[in-house]
């Protein structure tokens, strides 16, 4: 009878060292503790049946087992305890020695990089940089502006309405009036966002793209400011030895109004079969104007007091120019190998 507590004793201790899962920890007890049929169970309703001298000895050996099988539990429970610990440590904690992986960034969207070119120039010039919606009314893009209803570019072909007199505003321009009504002169700022226009996409159009408006409202100024700030400007953005030209021009919302020129930063007006400046050596790149007297008004400033000059660019032909790209539609395609090519 002792060799069956030794035989158990070396079964228990085999199995405990062979725990390795909750499974295996499971099984163990079912196997040796518990109370119905655990092994050492069994040998405790035997003590009974012994004759009575052997009882006391034999019952101290089961209860010796029963301990070395509790302990062997615990130990076990606890080992698997920290090995789980461990394995999620081991998920959370990177390990340093493995090797590292390149994730690939793409430089900034010529859209954004060239946006924050232009903000970066005019911050320097002590401008705010303003915000306004994409979903305007009528009343601010167009009526504000000095737009009167019969205005071709009101017609249905030119804007998404949205009913209500809510539309997509066609350009950045409302902002200027926004801009005057939230803020006092002196008044300097940029807008860049996007605009609107129910155009098909081509390879120089799309219903959406960006614009940056630029608006100086304070006394005393003049068409003179309006040329050196925008001389200026270009001259920061395209380098030094670009020149710039004024032609008269018209905006609703502009008296007088100048639609403004850069020599070719291609062929500096050298090439007469330029494929960017189509051999006339200038490129058109902005409208301004000062500021007209009845938009000021819509803005809630006297003009009698105040004059001030605005401009309006298209971010996406300023990309195009600098980046040497031949379709607009490259912007909104969304294609990594295109970004990767603006490094
Ligand atoms: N809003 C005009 C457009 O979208 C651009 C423009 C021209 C803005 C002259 C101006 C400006 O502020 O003075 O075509």
């Amino acid at each position: 009878m002792p060799d069956e507590i030794e035989e158990i004793q070396r079964a228990l201790e085999k199995a405990a060292e062979g725990i390795k899962t909750p499974q295996d920890l499971q099984r163990f007890k079912e196997e040796f503790l518990s109370r119905k049929k655990g092994k050492i169970t069994s040998l405790f309703k035997r003590i009974g049946s012994l004759p009575p001298g052997e009882r006391s000895s034999f019952g101290r050996r089961v209860n010796q087992l029963r301990e070395l099988a509790e302990n062997l539990y615990k130990k076990a429970e606890k080992s698997l305890k920290e090995e789980g610990w461990k394995e999620k440590l081991r998920k959370i904690i990177p390990d340093p020695t493995l090797p590292g992986f390149h994730k690939k960034i793409p430089p900034l969207h010529p859209i954004s990089e060239i946006s924050h070119r232009i903000e970066e120039i005019f911050l320097r010039m002590g401008y705010d940089i303003e915000d306004g919606p994409e979903v305007e009314t009528e009343y601010y893009n167009f009526d504000a502006l000095n737009i009167p209803p019969h205005h071709p570019a009101r017609q249905e072909q030119d804007t998404f309405f949205l009913g209500k007199s809510l539309i997509l505003r066609t350009h950045t321009s409302p902002v200027q009036i926004r801009a005057m009504r939230r803020r006092k002169p002196p008044i300097r700022i940029i807008v860049p966002g996007r605009v609107y226009r129910r155009d098909e996409a081509d390879p120089t159009h799309t219903p959406m793209f960006y614009q940056i408006e630029g608006l100086v409202v304070e006394r005393g100024i003049s068409f003179a400011h309006l040329k050196g700030t925008l001389e200026t400007f270009l001259k920061a953005l395209f380098g030094e030895e670009t020149r710039v030209r004024f032609r008269p021009s018209y905006f609703p919302f502009t008296e007088p109004s100048a639609e403004v020129d850069i020599s070719c930063p291609v062929c500096g007006g050298t090439d007469p079969h330029c494929s960017v400046c189509g051999g006339s050596g200038w490129i058109e790149i902005l409208g301004s104007g000062m500021v007209h007297p009845q938009v000021l008004k819509a803005g809630g400033i006297d003009p009698e007091e105040y004059s001030g000059f605005a401009f309006g660019l298209g971010v996406d032909r300023i990309s195009m120019l600098w980046r040497g790209i031949s379709d607009i539609r490259n912007h909104y395609w969304n294609r990594l190998d295109f970004l990767e090519q603006m490094k």
